[in-house]
Parts: structure tokens; C-alpha cells; sequence
């Protein structure tokens, strides 16, 4: 087999991976265009090396708390940009059934899909689609969430839609980034209150069971007439109609988010005769609108390190605004994305940003302006010479703030210096305290970085140190952190020293063992030296748990003794 193309897809692997998960708490990272190409390649590798089993083309999304399974699979829906993409749907149908039948145009809402189940006429549970298999309870939260009716005349019958927050609804609510974040954010909040104070809508665009009705429209009517809410439609007779409708489309007129249309063919019977494949209905489409974009110009590139040294530019650029929101940040997402497309101080580039999605580059325009007015930070001041040469390259040699020499490590530049890098010891440290971790309050990144100057914390372990030193009156925390958060780190950390070993595993902060993966090896574990013991023997089986991983964890134990101290400082509950 090709190694080369195995180690870029495992690359685009992992990346993908770590995208569905943060897309599954509302937090898009890249745009759609961005994912989309990655899972491009991905396809195109696999059309090459062979179907991979546990590759990402096979789920719909992410899950990472306790889950319920789906009575049917939740599917996702196939996309295309613009009225180009709705011509290439209406050939792929004309192909499949040698006609042009009748379409439904809706909204595509940007919410948070959801399956309500009926069982003996009453509401029976609500499900979030999780990755498609497996969804979290929301039956509770659901009460909170307006047009979702108790009852229903059909029995035994699945309605799904999107719940979502109107724009006006979404100026009141504070720290979320979209109306799209904020339902996500609010739909799994465990107080209802702060649910029942926001107000979060229903709406309801399909079903699981197509025997009841002849056509998608009666089915909407059915649903009206039960006390759901749907979006407007609209019906086509043909392609030119379906891109007329969708063209006169105006997003900024409707009172939630849409990011396009989604197109369905209104008989039921030749739905069913189309059927599904992997991940999606082959009767339904979306259509999305393209992104909206504009020009600037990179002012800085800064490199940010991540925990294990991983280096990340950023690029600063001068400040735009793109549909209502100012960017002055853009990732470039990996060293060999900004070696590749050569991107440097004073570049024109393209920025794009669609509904909910952060920004990104579309496209470099040209290499370096002449005239435009450089933010000069510290560094550039230092170096402006260099910086603004022609020749210079734009990958750094050394790490920002260890001055240790990077290396190539795949598409990324790595700092290896590790513990010994102060970055990335705050960053593990952050991580150990953080809200799915350990969950102590007070330590925010700015009293970490206090407190590891002052030599009292240098690995995770040393928060326990805080205990005694405020037990023993030590005078130097409170100075640090102030009377009040000290006393309240105290408290915090007395309480969380009782924490479930998925936590405690997670908040070790082991390279490639994220939440879902912690909580696997803790279910299969169940104590921390049944944990130990597990990772030091030859042979490690674990189902769920790759190679990879394995030999991570397995490297981690044996080199970060700290961990050991650390858990003489806890009890597992
Ligand atoms: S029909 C098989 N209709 O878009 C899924 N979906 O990107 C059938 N969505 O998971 C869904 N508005 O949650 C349908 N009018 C609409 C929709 C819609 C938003 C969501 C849906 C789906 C996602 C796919």
C-alpha cells in the first residue's frame, strides 16, 4: 500500500475527527467548502488505497456524552453550492428515474436537528442527532423548546427538524458566536430555567415513516394541523423554476438563519424507490448560498503553539467586515498550508464567510502590496528587516517561546521541548483544571501563568499544592490571586477531588486521548490501576482504542510520573 497516501489520510483522518466533534457542540472550525475538500481528498485516497474502516466518510457527526441509540439512523443530506449545484441534482434524479418529478423547495434552517418519538399517541423521547447512530436525551430540555406538541393522532411515529433561535431571540442571549452556537449551547444546558429563558423554536421537515402519505406536502399539512411548526415551501415543476425559487431567496428578509434551500421531490413512492445511501437521502438535496466574501490584507503572522507544540499560524489581517461580523483573525491551519500557498506579511487576500461558519482564506490575491501599512508588532519592529525582505521565508525556525529548534512533524512544525517549553506547560496545565476535567474555578489562564512564575505550579499535580499553602495560611496565594478567588480555588479543588476516572483520564492531557476516548478506557478500566496496569503490559486490546492511541498512552505512563502524584491527591468515584 501507498504509505505516503495512508499517512495523508490518516492526517485528514484525525483533522476531519476533531472537526465533527467540535461541530457537534456548535462550534464550526472550518468552513464547509474547507471540510468539504478534505473529505474530497479523503474519498479520492480511499478510490486509491481502499475503503478504510473506521474512516470518517462512514458517520454523520460526533458524540461525546452519554448517548441513546436511534430507532432510524439520522441521516445527513447531500450538498452543492448555488443554482449550478441544482442543475447537477436534477440530472443525477433524471438519471435514476428518467424524469423530472414534481419538487418541494424549503428552508435549509441552521439549527440543531433533533428526532422526536410518539409512542401510544404521547411524546415519548427527543434525541439530538448525535452522529447519526446515537443522539443525548433531550426529552427534558424539550419542554422548554416551543412547537414541539405532547401528543399526536399518528402512533408510533418519528418527527424530525431543526431547533433553532430567531435573530432577535439571539441579540438577547450573551458570549455565543451565532444563532446556530447558541442553540447548541442552551439545548444542553442541564438547568431548565436558563432554557426556559431563552426562546428556542421547533420546526419540523421530515419524518421516518413514508407509508401514511402520497405526498411530502400532505405530510407538512398533517404536521401543521398536530400544532407543529414548518417553514414555507414551495412547489416546481421543473430545474429552471427550482433555481428561480431558490435565486429569489432573500436570507436577510427571514426572521431565523437559513443557509440554503433544501430540495425534495414531493411523491413519496418514488422517494422510496430512490431509498438512501451511506450517509444520505438520495431524494433530497440542499443547496447552500455561497459564502459571502472580501478583501484584506495580512498584517501578522502569529504562531500559535499548541499543547504538544504543535505550531499554528494565524494570520492578523487588517480588520474587514463580512456580513455584520469584523475579522481581524484567519487561521492558515497548518505549516505546510502556509508554506504551500507562501503566505507573508502585506499579502491581499480573499476572506469568505458562510452563516455560522468562521472565517477563511478563499483565495491569495497577490504577494505583498507595496504601501500598506504594517501592524508592527513587537517582533516585527525587532526584525522589520528581515520580515519585509523579499527572500525571506515565511516559516520560523525556532520556537516563539522557547527558542527551541522546530521540526517537521507531517503537514505541521512541532516543538519537542515539551515540559520544557513554558507554553505548552501552561496549556497542560489549563487542560488539567479545565471544565471537562478536573473543573476547578479561579484558575484562569492568566492566574496559571502567575502562579507557575512564581515557581508554584510546573506540572498539573502542583494545583494540589494550593490546598496546604492556603490551609497553612501561605500569605503568597492570596497575594497572587486575590483573597476571594484564593479561598474559592481552595473550595473548588476540595470538591473536585472526588472525580469520575473518565474525567481524571482526560484531564491527564495524553497526546490523542480526547473526551470520548477517556471515557472508553475508564468504562473498560474502571479503576486508575487497572488503567496502569492495562497500558503497561505487551499486548493492549481495547475495542474502540487504535494503535495509535495504544502506543500513546502507553509512551505517556512510563514518561510523566507526575500522574502518580496527582492521583494520591484524588479518590475516583
Ligand atoms: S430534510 C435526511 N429539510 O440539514 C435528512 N433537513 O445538512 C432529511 N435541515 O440533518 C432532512 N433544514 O437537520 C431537511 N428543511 C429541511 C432542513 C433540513 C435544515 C438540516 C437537517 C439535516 C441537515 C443536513
Amino acid at each position: 500500500m501507498n504509505k505516503e497516501l495512508l499517512n495523508e489520510w490518516k492526517q485528514i483522518a484525525k483533522q476531519i475527527n476533531k472537526y465533527d466533534k467540535k461541530y457537534a457542540h456548535g462550534i464550526p472550525l472550518i468552513s464547509d467548502i474547507s471540510y468539504d475538500a478534505l473529505k474530497q481528498r479523503l474519498e479520492d485516497i480511499e478510490n486509491i488505497i481502499g475503503k478504510q474502516k473506521n474512516s470518517p466518510l462512514n458517520k454523520i457527526g460526533e458524540v461525546e456524552e452519554e448517548t441513546v441509540p436511534h430507532e432510524n439512523q439520522m441521516l445527513s443530506l447531500d450538498h452543492g453550492y448555488e443554482s449550478e449545484s441544482i442543475s447537477k441534482f436534477y440530472k443525477k434524479i433524471h438519471n435514476a428515474i428518467k424524469s423530472e418529478p414534481e419538487m418541494v423547495l424549503e428552508h435549509k434552517i441552521d439549527g440543531i436537528a433533533v428526532s422526536i418519538r410518539y409512542k401510544n399517541n404521547k411524546l415519548n423521547y427527543v434525541l439530538t442527532r448525535g452522529d447519526g447512530f446515537e443522539g443525548i436525551d433531550i426529552t427534558k430540555q424539550s419542554e422548554y423548546i416551543s412547537g414541539i406538541p405532547k401528543t399526536l393522532s399518528l402512533d408510533n411515529f418519528e418527527v424530525r427538524g431543526e431547533v433553532f433561535m430567531t435573530f432577535k431571540d439571539f441579540e438577547k442571549t450573551n458570549g455565543f458566536k451565532s444563532p446556530r452556537n447558541a442553540t447548541a449551547g442552551i439545548i444542553r444546558n442541564k438547568e431548565m430555567s436558563f432554557i426556559a429563558s431563552h426562546n428556542l423554536q421547533f420546526i419540523a421537515h421530515s419524518f421516518t415513516n413514508f407509508s401514511k402519505f402520497n405526498k411530502y406536502i400532505d405530510m407538512i399539512h398533517f404536521l401543521r394541523n398536530e400544532g407543529f411548526k414548518t417553514s414555507d415551501y414551495f412547489i416546481s415543476q421543473d430545474e429552471n423554476k427550482s433555481i428561480q425559487i431558490f435565486k429569489s431567496i432573500n436570507r436577510d428578509e427571514i426572521s431565523y438563519p437559513i443557509d440554503g434551500m433544501v430540495l425534495k421531490i414531493n411523491d413519496l413512492k418514488i422517494c422510496e424507490e430512490l431509498g438512501n445511501h451511506r450517509t444520505a437521502p438520495r431524494y433530497a438535496f440542499a443547496v447552500k448560498f455561497a459564502p459571502k466574501s472580501s478583501s484584506t490584507f495580512i498584517e501578522n503572522i502569529d504562531m500559535q503553539i499548541g499543547k504538544f507544540g504543535t505550531i499554528t499560524p494565524v494570520a492578523e489581517v487588517k480588520p474587514i467586515e463580512i456580513d455584520g461580523v469584523e475579522i481581524k483573525k484567519v487561521s492558515i491551519h497548518n505549516m505546510l498550508e502556509l508554506k504551500n500557498k507562501n503566505y507573508n506579511i502585506g499579502d491581499e487576500i480573499i476572506l469568505a464567510r458562510a452563516g455560522d461558519v468562521i472565517p477563511y482564506i478563499l483565495e491569495k490575491v497577490s504577494h505583498k502590496m507595496e504601501g500598506i501599512n504594517h501592524k508592527e508588532g513587537k517582533e516585527d519592529k525587532k526584525n522589520k528587516d528581515t520580515i519585509n525582505s523579499d527572500n525571506i521565508s515565511n516559516l520560523p525556525e525556532y520556537c516563539p517561546c522557547c527558542e527551541t529548534k522546530l521540526i517537521w512533524d507531517s503537514v505541521t512544525m512541532k516543538c519537542t521541548n515539551g515540559w520544557k517549553c513554558k507554553k505548552q506547560s501552561l496549556l497542560r496545565i489549563e487542560h488539567f483544571v479545565s471544565r471537562k476535567a478536573m473543573n476547578i474555578s479561579g484558575l484562569g489562564s492568566k492566574n496559571i501563568e502567575k502562579l507557575f512564575e512564581h515557581q508554584i505550579i510546573q506540572k498539573p499535580n502542583d494545583i494540589f499544592k494550593i490546598i496546604d499553602l492556603v490551609l497553612n495560611n501561605d500569605g503568597m496565594i492570596k497575594k497572587l490571586l486575590g483573597t476571594k478567588v484564593a479561598t474559592n480555588t481552595y473550595e473548588s479543588i476540595k470538591a473536585n477531588q472526588n472525580i469520575a476516572l473518565n474525567k481524571f483520564i482526560y484531564a491527564l492531557c495524553i497526546p490523542n486521548v480526547g473526551y470520548g476516548t477517556a471515557k472508553t478506557i475508564a468504562d473498560h478500566c474502571k479503576t486508575f490501576d487497572e488503567f496502569i496496569k492495562t497500558f503497561s503490559d505487551k499486548e493492549v486490546e481495547i475495542k474502540g482504542l487504535g494503535p495509535v492511541i495504544i502506543e500513546s498512552i502507553k509512551s505517556f505512563i512510563t514518561e510523566e510520573m507526575w500522574i502518580f502524584d496527582a492521583y494520591q491527591n484524588i479518590q475516583i468515584n
